[in-house]
């Protein structure tokens, strides 16, 4: 982790006498340093003129003895009258730098448009300690000449697109405490020659493009707090619910394919100071360590998406630090031990898509701190809902999605003025009635009971969810008036309705959809609503998926849509729409994905993107629709205007 050296701009104005000037390589690396940015909005470089003296130059601190440059300090990020300021350097860093040869910290940190590469001379600057370079856009390999920087403590490179493997001569650097590397396209292996790096305390390569095995000897660093090798920086601080919405992870950029056994720590004696451990989303397999229970400065552990197989038989019975662990979609089996229940601190445990089998141990009910509980799709068959589990007083995020769980939502459930925020009872096999307490939920921010075998009313009692964001109730049998939907009055903005697969049947055009300006997903498809679509819904202004499909909606195809200008997707197949294709739908620009196949849809295409764009299937089975993408329309084939 890089340190954040936040400066406090002073605007000095000294009026130099006498006339000192600077080392000749300093200056010339200066000046240098200096003609490679082109621009520069904290206006620090600016006043890098008129004296020769630069070690009154802004960023620069000297030796009062050798008058030689002991650090070119120049982070982005400053403190401006106590407030955040980011600024910006756009340029080439001349590799002129590596002429400072007393240096001993070089930050330039988050200055954002840095370009160029690491000099090969940075072997040179024998004195440094600091080289904190991070978020900007370098590129090049680390040169192999790091490695004859002896004093190096810190050495954050993170967030820019270096490349190329990592240098073996990176194991020299022993006075290293802090490496960070990640968010670049390293690839290659992990050098073994790190096994050296004693001292240091805080390793993160995260999301490059390394392969192979963690080095076997990883275990021997026994300073570590930190050990970050995965490919994510979405853990901790989203909220998971949003993670599955957006799908972020699609604009990742790197991917570790880390493979091979977890290989530390091979003695109970080792890395003792470890606190942060994440290798998630890499190809790890084995099983967990056999000390791993051991580790007993743990804090938080996220070992998400790898192969690692076996029971969790850790003896956690040392683990008092533990807050957070992570070990979803993995291949864990077996029952949970019974010393789960001595993770004291524990406050998120996620064991989500693994092959865990039931009965849960009694003990988990003494885990009083827990606030996010995942077990979802195990092979649990829970068959109810532990009774002891909604007792757990600090719980306020409950996933227990196909865990064979069984018979109607228990009454023991409610809690009044409950604090739980998300609650995804999803792919079970409840039945009855959603019940009308589910209203005492006030805080509640995600409601999941899809692919269920509800059949019920929706409750009024809904509308007492203020706080709800997303709703699914999709796949099962519900059925009365959706009106009570489109009224809630969410302050947490409902972005996500999906009701699709139920039995709702009513017509819906008098409901007002523009209360729920923030919905960005809506799902009525496969039901049996007929009449018209409200003219509301082109009031809602963040709408990016409607999908109405499979119903019996029979009137003309609403124009009012044309307003929803963000709209991505619009399935409206298979319902019973007549008349035109609003020529107002070729203001939806954004629409990428479009379906209006099977109605009683007839006349002209409106010609323009991006209707035209679509595929034939987007607008077959209709009355007589043609033009582009269909059939050129004669005058036989226009069927007359009916709107
Ligand atoms: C030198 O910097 C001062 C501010 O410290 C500025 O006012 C002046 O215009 C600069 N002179 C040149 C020649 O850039
Ligand atoms: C240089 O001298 C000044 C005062 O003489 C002192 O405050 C400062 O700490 C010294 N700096 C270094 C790097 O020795
Ligand atoms: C770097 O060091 C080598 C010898 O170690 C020296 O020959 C060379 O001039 C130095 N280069 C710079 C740019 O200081
Ligand atoms: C670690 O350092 C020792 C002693 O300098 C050396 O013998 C060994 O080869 C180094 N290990 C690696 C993997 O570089
Ligand atoms: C777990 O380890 C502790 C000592 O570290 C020991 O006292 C206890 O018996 C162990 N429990 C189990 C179930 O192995
Ligand atoms: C799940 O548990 C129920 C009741 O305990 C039992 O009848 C059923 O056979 C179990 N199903 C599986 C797949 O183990
Ligand atoms: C609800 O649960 C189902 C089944 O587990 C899942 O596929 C769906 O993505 C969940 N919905 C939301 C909004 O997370
Ligand atoms: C809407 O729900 C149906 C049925 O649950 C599903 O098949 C379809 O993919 C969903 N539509 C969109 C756009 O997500
Ligand atoms: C669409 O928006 C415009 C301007 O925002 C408004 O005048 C118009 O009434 C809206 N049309 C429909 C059908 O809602
Ligand atoms: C539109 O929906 C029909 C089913 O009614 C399907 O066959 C067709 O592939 C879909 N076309 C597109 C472009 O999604």
């Amino acid at each position: 982790m890089c340190s954040k050296i936040i400066l406090v701009l002073m605007v000095i104005f000294i009026v130099t006498t006498g006339g000192e000037t600077c080392h000749p390589n300093d200056l010339k690396a200066l000046t240098d340093f200096k003609a490679g940015i082109r621009y520069d909005t904290s206006f620090r470089l600016e006043k890098w003129n008129g004296s020769t003296d630069c070690c009154k130059w802004e960023g620069i601190l000297c030796d009062n003895s050798t008058g030689r440059v002991l650090e070119l300090n120049l982070p982005g990020l400053l403190t401006l009258y106590d407030a955040p300021a980011q600024t910006v350097m756009d340029g080439q860093l001349s590799p002129s730098i590596a002429l400072l040869s007393s240096l001993e910290v070089l930050d330039l940190g988050e200055v954002l448009e840095l370009k160029g590469q690491i000099p090969p001379l940075i072997g040179n600057l024998t004195k440094l300690r600091k080289l904190l370079l991070d978020t900007n856009k370098l590129s090049g390999p680390i040169p192999d000449s790091i490695g004859k920087l002896p004093k190096l403590e810190e050495l954050c490179l993170k967030e820019n697109y270096f490349s190329g493997s990592l240098p073996f001569s990176l194991g020299s650097l022993r006075s290293l405490k802090s490496l960070d590397l990640s968010s670049n396209k390293f690839s290659g292996s992990i050098p073994d020659s790190m096994e050296n790096l004693t001292d240091l305390e805080s390793l993160t390569l995260q999301e490059n493009f390394l392969t192979g095995h963690i080095p076997n000897n990883i275990g021997n660093l026994r300073a570590l707090k930190e050990l970050d090798l995965s490919n994510n920086f979405l853990t901790g601080g989203i909220p998971f619910s949003m993670n599955k919405l957006n799908s972020i992870s699609s604009i990742f950029l790197g991917n570790n394919q880390l493979e091979g056994e977890i290989p530390f720590p091979s003695s109970p004696s080792q890395m003792s100071s470890l606190a942060f451990l994440r290798l998630n989303d890499n190809h790890l397999t084995g099983r967990l360590p056999l000390f791993f229970g051991h580790l007993k400065s743990l804090q938080r552990v996220i070992l998400d998406n790898n192969q690692i197989e076996g029971p969790i038989d850790s003896n956690f019975s040392d683990l008092k630090a533990l807050t957070m662990l992570y070990l979803s979609r993995n291949r864990f089996s077996g029952k949970l031990p019974r010393t789960i229940g001595l993770l004291s601190q524990l406050q998120f445990l996620d064991l989500s898509y693994n092959m865990i089998q039931g009965p849960l141990p009694l003990e988990m009910s003494t885990l009083t701190n827990l606030q996010l509980l995942d077990l979802s799709f195990n092979h649990l068959n829970l068959s109810s809902i532990p009774t002891w589990l909604v007792e757990l007083p600090s719980l306020f995020q409950l996933h227990l999605a196909g865990c064979g769980i069984q018979g109607e939502i228990p009454g023991y459930l409610e809690r009044p003025a409950s604090i739980l925020q998300e609650l995804d009872l999803s792919d079970n096999h409840i039945t009855g009635s959603i019940p009308a307490w589910i209203g005492s939920f006030t805080s509640l921010y995600l409601l999941n009971l899809s692919q269920n075998s509800l059949a019920s009313k929706i409750p009024d009692t809904v509308t007492k969810l203020g706080r709800l964001g997303v709703l699914d109730l999709h796949s099962n049998r519900l059925w009365g008036p959706l009106n009570l939907v489109f009224q809630m009055q969410s302050s947490g903005g409902l972005t996500y309705i999906d009701l699709s697969d139920n039995s709702f049947s009513n017509d819906i055009e008098q409901a007002d959809m523009g209360t729920q300006q923030g919905i960005q997903y809506l799902n009525l498809s496969h039901n049996f609503l007929h009449g018209k679509v409200p003219t509301s819904v082109g009031r809602l202004q963040s709408l990016q998926t409607l999908d109405l499909s499979y119903n019996r909606f029979d009137s003309v195809l609403p124009e009012s849509l044309a307003n929803a200008s963000i709209l991505e997707s619009l399935e409206l197949q298979n319902n019973l729409f007549t008349g035109r294709i609003p020529d107002a739908f070729l203001k939806l620009t954004k629409l990428k994905e479009l379906n209006l196949s099977d109605n009683l849809l007839s006349g002209q295409i409106p010609f323009g993107e991006p209707l035209i764009n679509f595929p034939k299937s987007s607008y077959s089975g209709n009355k007589g629709l043609c033009g582009k993408p269909l059939a050129t329309c004669s005058p036989h084939s226009v069927y007359p205007y009916i709107t």
